[in-house]
């Protein structure tokens, strides 16, 4: 690993959490550096806010590949020239195939906005409504080829209030997903945690349930 570990962000829209990573390691809550920030939509603002800061951005549009599997060959070429430590699906809207994949095992993860194995897939804050869930959150995972289905890192949880709507909810889940992130990322970076066979290893032992964030710290 380079000494300080880097990291390549793939995002598709506005880029709130890859804002929360530039910040963290800016203000050194995160020791690593964000050697490229890549995606599949040109005008996403989570390009825009790399390009501020300085670091490397790319787009590559799907619909000049033949199909997803060249797609994800040639972002994944892109990636790899940036020699990142650890790949971060920061709101990456695109399936990720398993040959892309096979080579980052352990080194890839994805923040999603539910408490999994519940809710994979898009629209969580509205499913988790119409679920009558009482609790809601975020979870940072180790990437597979598995749709949101790799071992969880980490989670943090929100309570689901009455009169809550899908972007209600959306909003408090953003606010713990953020520092959930960083915190995870934090242990990622600094070898604490690991991806051992299919489960997580946390200062050397292997997890038995995520780590929840609590008072902005991770425990397990
Ligand atoms: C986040 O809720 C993330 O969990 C989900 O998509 C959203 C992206 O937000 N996968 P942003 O682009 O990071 O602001």
């Amino acid at each position: 690993m380079a000494a300080i570990p880097r990291l390549a962000v793939l995002a598709s829209g506005r880029g709130s959490n890859l804002q929360a990573i530039l910040d963290a390691v800016a203000e050194g809550r995160l020791h690593a550096r964000v050697a490229g920030v890549f995606g599949d939509r040109h005008k996403a603002f989570a390009l825009e806010r790399a390009r501020d800061a300085g670091i490397p951005a790319q787009a590559l549009r799907p619909r000049d590949f033949a199909s997803r599997s060249e797609f994800d060959a040639a972002l994944f070429a892109a990636v790899a020239a940036v020699e990142p430590d650890f790949i971060v699906c920061a709101g990456y809207m695109r399936l990720l195939g398993a040959e892309a994949i096979a080579p980052w095992e352990g080194r890839i993860v994805n923040i999603h906005p539910s408490l999994l194995p519940a809710f994979k897939g898009l629209d969580t804050h509205a499913r988790a409504l119409e679920a009558g869930m009482a609790e809601h959150g975020a979870s940072l995972h180790f990437v597979s080829a598995d749709l949101d289905g790799g071992p969880v890192i980490a989670q943090a949880r929100v309570p689901v209030l009455p009169g809550d709507d899908a972007d209600a909810l959306a909003q408090r889940v953003l606010a713990v997903e953020h520092p959930l992130m960083i915190s995870a990322l934090e242990l990622l970076c600094t070898g604490r945690i690991r991806l051992r066979g299919a489960a997580v290893e946390f200062d050397g032992q292997v997890l038995q349930a995520p780590l929840q964030l609590a008072a902005n710290r991770l425990r397990a």
